[in-house]
């Protein structure tokens, strides 16, 4: 039984119970429109915590895009279901009003972490994700809170604010989860047209590419995106990126471990996924 709670002060009074009882609270932020990815989420914090909190806001404050916060979609009832079948105990969706009962002027930015990557074309959405996490992990004060790899950049600004803010809780980040042909699984791929779906493949493809090329000896980064440039033949690239994986500055040559990372627009889709590369080491994928 997933038991719904709209507001602040409430989610508050069970949690503070449950923490006075000695139970360890798991957080599972999302935006709603659930899907496999979240579901591994829940699924990674059901036995590692007591209580586990999925929260479903679709913040207004890291939209830049006009159209985009109105078009994210919204299908409650079915993540309800899904919160009760993964066994979710609490599911705080909040109200904008909720969240932001007055003009923000307190804000959580990591600039140096989003200057580069999707933070390039996306002025103003790291700032409202860092901040929206902040004010969830001080609203919720979970133990651990549950992030997918997926959004690599969106975990590094996470990981980077809970130390250099010293909010006590564990970040875990959770590996992606993709679709038979590689596709990661993401809220934007219900926007694709059947065309548009087959071109989406040219991103996994691309990173997959690159990874293997570093695992087969390549250091040379220029030389990686010539051979992965045929990939992005056809759909519009917004980076293909090779970087530092803490840092998320840009490599030349590779000599530690990486991250590879790429956005794409398909039609007015973007999609972003990536991998990481630890150089002597195995590949694992980072989100
Ligand atoms: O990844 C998301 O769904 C969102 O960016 C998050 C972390 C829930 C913040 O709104």
């Amino acid at each position: 039984m997933s038991q719904l709670v709209p507001e602040i002060a409430r989610l508050r009074l069970l949690l503070d119970a449950h923490r006075k009882a000695g139970k360890t609270i798991g957080l599972v932020p999302t935006m709603g429109a659930l899907h496999a990815g979240h579901r591994r989420l829940m699924e990674v914090a059901r036995p590692e915590s007591d209580v586990v909190v999925t929260t479903i806001f679709v913040n207004p404050t890291q939209f830049d895009r006009t159209g985009d916060l109105e078009q994210y979609p919204k299908t409650l009832d079915q993540d309800l279901a899904l919160c009760r079948e993964v066994g979710s105990d609490l599911v705080f969706a909040p109200t904008a009003a909720e969240m932001y009962p007055q003009p923000q002027l307190a804000w959580v930015d990591v600039p140096e972490l989003t200057t580069h990557l999707c933070g390039a074309g996306r002025p103003g959405h790291f700032r409202g994700v860092a901040t929206v996490v902040t004010k969830l992990l001080l609203i919720a004060e979970p133990d651990r809170a549950y992030f997918g790899e997926k959004d690599a950049q969106q975990l590094a600004v996470i990981r980077r604010l809970v130390r250099d803010l010293n909010i006590p809780v564990t970040v875990v980040g959770v590996p992606t989860v993709r679709e038979p042909d590689g596709l990661a699984i993401s809220s934007r791929n219900r926007h694709l047209n059947a065309y548009e779906r087959l071109q989406a493949r040219a991103l996994s493809q691309a990173l997959f590419a690159a990874r293997d090329a570093i695992l087969a000896g390549e250091r040379s980064v220029k030389k990686i995106h010539s051979a992965v440039a045929p990939f992005f033949d056809g759909v519009r690239l917004e980076y293909c990126s090779i970087v530092d994986p803490q840092t998320l500055t840009p490599v030349e040559h590779i000599e530690s471990p990486v991250l590879i990372a790429g956005a794409i627009w398909l039609g007015t889709t973007r999609l972003i996924d990536n991998v990481t590369v630890s150089v002597g080491g195995s590949a694992g994928e980072a989100g």
